[in-house]
């Protein structure tokens, strides 16, 4: 017997960075990008085999982590269930880029964890699951904020302040967004340090960013629940503005996001920490394939597609 069980990717939509500072951000699922794990009842005790992510891992990434975080899903899974560790080979298969702001790490923990309830014919509601990945989150990120395991767990877009209850958001009208790498790593961590240190020097200047950056948000989280794309749009392209003031941007992303624009795109981003990693289009029907294009002409390493739907 062979079952499965999947879950996608993340992207911020709005807000990063600002977030630091206690305004809010929003996060969506890439239900496009996911991560399927198929458990096939053979063997003694479980297997778990990781083809994709063993050859996915960047020279500098310690396998620990990850093995680490597959045993424990496991063991919060069977302890929550109550269950005697079953007799499976589990094999991950991921199509999420590691360590690029995607949620790799929350969508295989997620995804395993559903696969061990299916072959065990039990489930365990989405709450509970959120919690057993949060716990797992901790092993790569310390204090995860929580944000990446409810909007990969719940597959919704998500409303998130800092030290808040997390919301997910009802989704008035589907929505598409392009995702374009710059195929340039660059640190989540030095690029919120360098906002410390701007923010530091003048926080008369910064603060005001922060707070549009925040009122940019609480108004798209409206449009997403209304269905007003066209404003939704325009409020990403005004965050981007924020983004470059607050020095996250760089050349290739402000370069994608004007090609973005420029053929045709409601609204366009850079999307995480910025500096380098991915930027976000939005688009309909009639410009997707145009603005695809465009960011493939201007560098973009790979373009996703993917369709929010709630
Ligand atoms: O690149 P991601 O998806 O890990 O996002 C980083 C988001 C920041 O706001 C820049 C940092 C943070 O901890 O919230």
């Amino acid at each position: 017997m062979t079952v499965e069980a999947s879950a996608s990717a993340k992207i911020i939509l709005l807000g990063e960075h600002a977030v630091v500072y206690g305004q809010p951000a929003i996060a969506v699922p890439v239900s496009s990008l996911r991560v399927t794990v198929s458990a096939t009842s053979q063997g003694k005790g479980i297997h778990i085999v990781t083809p994709d992510l063993n050859h996915a891992l960047p020279a500098d990434f310690q396998a620990q982590p990850v093995n680490d975080a597959l045993a424990l899903t496991t063991d919060l899974v069977l302890e929550k269930l109550q269950s005697p560790p079953p007799d499976l080979t589990i094999t991950i298969r991921s199509q999420i880029p590691l360590a690029s702001g995607l949620g790799s790490g929350a969508a295989v923990s997620t995804a395993l964890a559903r696969v061990l309830c299916t072959a065990l014919d039990r489930s365990l509601d989405d709450a509970s699951l959120n919690e057993i990945i949060y716990e797992v989150e901790k092993i790569h990120h310390g204090t995860p904020s929580g944000i990446d395991n409810t909007v990969i767990v719940y597959e919704k877009p998500v409303y998130f302040v800092r030290n808040q209850p997390i919301e997910t958001i009802e989704i008035g009208q589907p929505f598409t967004l392009l995702i374009g790498d710059t195929g340039q790593a660059a640190s989540t961590r030095i690029a919120v340090g360098d906002v410390r240190k701007l923010y530091e020097a003048n926080p008369l200047q910064t603060q005001p960013i922060l707070d549009a950056v925040g009122q940019i948000v609480v108004e798209a989280r409206n449009c997403i629940k209304t269905g007003d794309i066209t404003t939704l749009g325009q409020l990403m392209t005004r965050n981007h503005g924020y983004l470059q003031q607050l020095t996250v941007s760089s050349a290739h992303l402000d370069q994608l996001v004007d090609a973005a624009l420029a053929a045709g795109a409601l609204g366009a981003k850079l999307s995480g920490g910025g500096r380098g990693g991915n930027m976000i289009a939005l688009v309909t029907e009639t410009s997707k394939t145009n603005v695809h294009g465009a960011l493939l002409k201007v560098g973009a390493v790979r373009v996703f597609e993917t369709t929010v739907i709630g």
